[in-house]
């Protein structure tokens, strides 16, 4: 067996986009093989927009890569050598610690084995298990399915469409009975996402009228939005929303360059925590008005519940009280008392 690693190390954290000099590639030692380990020689790599979070100290995730560091990958691998009984030597595995190198050890746990019976001569090829059905894919169903809860004759909205996951997702959601419509940059990736990928249609976020255009693709409002841009493509977005409509926040590839985050709230946060955000209209909850009584009353009674009021004599105080409320000028349920009972 061979005896050398080449391997992309960490040279610099890059400042804004990642540049070739911020890496070295490198011969390195090769790994040794410990208990319930597999070695696995890299054929694939995939390259996806969340590695940009490993690189520094960034508003968006965790800098898990230093200098000196091999850069990380999820890679597609042959198993050259195995400790771990379930997974022999000569099969396939994908592992999200395979990193950017020939060879990578990881423990028989963190690969997962390609089954036979789907990768493969005859089948699908080996490059799709860290694409549109590996990872990225499953992604696409998991925020369709998982998040989006779909209906048929619902509008499906998806940045990043000719993406490996907004492609995915658009194509589902039109299998699924939905009306798909794409947001993505070039002309060329808004005709292949229509013409090859079959969405409704698809709207470019560098036109000049993008947020008219998408209102037009959406004649009846957005009832899911898989987001995986943020900033403007966001913005436009969430007006168009129907009543009860999904927010799926995916991803938000227009934030990944930057050090520091953008002015308003950080929607990365959504993401990372897995945040569920969700819009309340009381007047839709009346029907559990004498659950509530019955619960509030008896606790108000025997002096276990505080609560304030603020009351003021006569109608002529209404303005003066609206003002108080919205300045902070009031203390507790502002009332006004009208009259007293007959
Ligand atoms: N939530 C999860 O667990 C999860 C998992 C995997 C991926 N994701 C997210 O899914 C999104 C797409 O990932 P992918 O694997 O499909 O990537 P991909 O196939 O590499 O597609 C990336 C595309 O995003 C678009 N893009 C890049 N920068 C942009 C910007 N500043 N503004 C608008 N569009 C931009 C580009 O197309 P245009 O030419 O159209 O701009 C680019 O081709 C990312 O946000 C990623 O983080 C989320």
């Amino acid at each position: 067996m061979t005896t050398q690693n080449r391997q992309l190390i960490v040279k610099t954290w890059p400042n804004g986009l990642p540049r070739r000099e911020d890496f070295e590639l490198v011969d390195g030692p090769m790994p040794v093989l410990g208990d319930a380990q597999i070695m696995i020689r890299n054929l694939w790599l995939s390259i996806d927009p969340y590695y940009r979070h490993s690189l520094g100290p960034r508003f968006l995730g965790t800098p898990f890569r230093r200098p000196g560091d091999v850069m990380m990958g999820v890679t597609l691998g042959e198993v050259v050598e195995s400790k771990d009984p379930t997974i022999p030597v000569g099969r396939h595995i994908t592992t999200l610690f395979g990193d950017m190198q020939d060879y990578a050890v990881v423990s028989g746990r963190d690969a997962r084995l390609l089954p036979d019976d789907v990768f493969g001569p005859g089948k699908l090829p080996l490059s799709t298990a860290l694409g549109v059905a590996g990872i990225p894919g499953l992604t696409a169903y998991a925020g369709l399915i998982d998040h989006g809860k779909p209906r048929p004759g619902e509008t499906f909205v998806v940045s990043s469409a000719s993406g490996c996951v907004g492609a995915t997702a658009g194509q589902l959601a039109r299998i699924m009975g939905l009306r798909a419509v794409g947001i993505a940059g070039a002309p060329e990736k808004l005709a292949w996402t229509v013409d090859k990928a079959g969405f409704d249609a698809c709207v470019s976020y560098k036109s000049p009228d993008f947020a008219a255009e998408l209102a037009a693709a959406c004649p009846r409002g957005i009832d899911i939005n898989m987001e995986h841009v943020g900033g403007a493509v966001l913005a436009a977005t969430l007006p168009l929303m129907t009543v009860h409509g999904r927010v799926v926040m995916s991803g938000l590839i227009d934030q990944y360059n930057k050090d520091v985050a953008p002015p308003g709230p950080n929607w990365g946060v959504i993401l990372v925590k897995r945040l569920h955000v969700s819009g309340l209209r009381v007047f839709e909850y009346l029907d559990l008005m004498p659950e509530y009584e019955r619960l509030i009353a008896p606790l108000i009674l025997d002096g276990s519940f505080a609560y304030v009021e603020d009351i003021k004599e006569g109608l002529e105080e209404a303005p003066l009280s609206l003002a108080r409320v919205l300045t902070g000028g009031n203390f507790g349920k502002s009332l006004i008392h009208i009259a007293d009972h007959a």
